[in-house]
């Protein structure tokens, strides 16, 4: 498959995408997020595939949704068209793992795309921020409710009325990324988590995120009882045996998906 404002390749099991709108420090627009979708449809369905990454470039990971394309549609176009509800749902809707590698500017839906990824990987040059409050709008793909859920209401607050960026120290030290790590080795960084992600039991790597996901959805005693079914369904499968059996035998093990 290939696509205009993508770069995609796979490896190893694991599929990097990388936003590709030089020219717009990879503002999103329908085009970027229809093939977005698409690229993520096929990794889906692709058993070759058992984590993604989304990257952008040095300068910008994404920064935002594309003014130009926004700026004069109505109110009508955007109800109708539902717009970027259908992208995003496809994003929260993936059942295997994404990793944001974010470096330079995440803003407005670029850090909005973050925030749907599992989790984010800053490279040192990372910037994050909310700046709709500067065009007179609201943040559109969850901004409001995921960034708060990351870093508290206080600091959500600050960063969405006043527009202000924070850079990656400050993500780190507020839980809105997992990791910095110097520019030069994000990449990098971001595929060894992906490959040792790729090397486990899949069936074991979707549970967990689902019940990852889970923390954010329902109540304590709801998840936790939800945790203790699929910790006792993953015993139906080989990779449980598998993986148990490697651990008393000393050796890597070889799961299989079933
Ligand atoms: C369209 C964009 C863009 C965007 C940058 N560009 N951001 N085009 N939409 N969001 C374009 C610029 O117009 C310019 O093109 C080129 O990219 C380089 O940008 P510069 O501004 O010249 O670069 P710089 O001075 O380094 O400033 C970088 C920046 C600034 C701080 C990131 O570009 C900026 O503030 N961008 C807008 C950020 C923003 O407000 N994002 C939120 C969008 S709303 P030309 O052709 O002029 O050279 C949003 C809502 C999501 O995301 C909800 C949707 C449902």
């Amino acid at each position: 498959m290939s696509y205009e404002t993508l770069i995609v390749e796979t490896r190893d099991g694991v599929s990097l995408i990388r936003l590709n709108r030089p020219e717009a420090l990879n503002a999103l627009n329908s085009q970027l997020l229809g093939e977005l979708s698409g690229a993520l449809d096929a990794a889906e369905v692709d058993e070759a595939v058992r984590c993604v990454v989304i990257t952008g470039s040095e300068r910008a990971f994404a920064a935002g949704a594309d003014i130009k394309e926004m700026s004069t549609k109505t109110y009508a176009q955007m109800f109708a068209e539902d717009f970027f509800g259908a992208s995003a749902r496809r994003i929260e809707q993936f059942r295997k793992p994404i990793i944001a590698a974010v470096a330079g500017y995440a803003l407005g839906g670029g850090c909005e795309l973050a925030m749907l990824c599992d989790f984010i990987i800053a490279a040192e040059t990372a910037k994050f921020g909310q700046p709709e409050i500067n065009l007179g709008v609201t943040p559109g793909i969850g901004g409001t409710q995921r960034l708060t859920r990351f870093v508290g209401k206080s600091k959500a607050m600050e960063m969405i009325l006043t527009g202000r960026m924070m850079d990656a120290a400050e993500a780190e030290r507020a839980g809105l990324v997992s990791r910095v790590v110097p520019a030069d080795q994000l990449i990098g960084e971001a595929m060894a988590a992906a490959a040792k992600i790729a090397g486990q039991s899949p069936l074991a790597v979707m549970m967990n995120k689902e019940l990852v996901e889970a923390a954010y959805e329902t109540t304590l005693a709801t998840g936790v009882a939800m945790e203790r079914r699929m910790f006792h369904s993953l015993f139906a499968f080989d990779d449980q045996k598998e993986g148990m059996a490697a651990f008393i035998e000393k050796r890597k093990p070889a799961f299989k998906g079933s």
